[in-house]
């Protein structure tokens, strides 16, 4: 059963209205995406599995821990890619697999373009970053493409969601969670999310 996490946490939610502001110029923009990411990883990595680790302190020997996990960062091609700098700092140790997909304007289904995953999966967690899940076509894509390469732990991470692609992500895959700084109220006829913050890719690459 999917759990879907919408951040409450007050610095998340003064951030989100920063980013949503139509006055917020791409430097910005991309700096927020950054801290937001940063924030909203911070509570999805929670039950990240750790190991001890010896070391010895100025003062003493003692047992400290170590992640034990390899992670995986997967963005989706092009406005996941403000969203893996402020995972990065956070875990430098962390595999960066970026997925391209484009919409069959026939099928209206997406397909992939761009995806170089190895033969064997490399990463034991994969965090899906996609700041908009809007229809969920291509949240629901990358699953699928990640469990054919052999991913078990995957965790979608995005900034706004909207209702319908939260419903397409969690019937389609309902044993990834989701973890939001924000669940909006619906679709236009365009499937851009209301509120929103208009397109995300546009808005970080300065190509509005
Ligand atoms: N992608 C965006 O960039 N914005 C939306 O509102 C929906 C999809």
């Amino acid at each position: 059963m999917t759990e879907v996490h919408v951040s409450e946490h007050p610095l998340v939610k003064h951030k989100l209205t920063l980013l949503r502001d139509k006055n917020t110029d791409s430097k910005r923009f991309r700096e927020l995406i950054r801290e937001i990411t940063l924030l909203i990883a911070y509570e999805a990595l929670s039950d990240l599995a750790v190991c001890p680790k010896e070391i010895e302190t100025p003062l003493t020997a003692t047992t400290g821990y170590k992640l034990a996990e390899p992670i995986g960062l997967v963005p989706i091609l092009r406005s996941g890619l403000g969203m893996v700098e402020g995972i990065w700092e956070m875990i430098p140790s962390a595999e960066v697999w970026h997925i391209g997909l484009f919409r069959d304007e026939k099928t209206l289904r997406p397909v992939s373009y761009y995806n170089r995953l190895p033969i064997h999966p490399t990463v034991s967690v994969c965090l899906i970053l996609d700041p908009m899940l809007a229809t969920g076509g291509s949240a629901v894509k990358t699953v699928e493409i990640l469990k054919n390469w052999g991913a078990h732990r995957i965790k979608f991470l995005g900034l706004i969601g909207a209702p319908e692609g939260v419903a397409a992500l969690t019937a389609a895959h309902p044993d990834v969670d989701i973890y939001l700084a924000a669940l909006d109220s619906h679709l236009n006829e365009h499937a851009y999310i209301v509120p929103g913050l208009g397109d995300a890719g546009d808005r970080q690459f300065g190509t509005a």
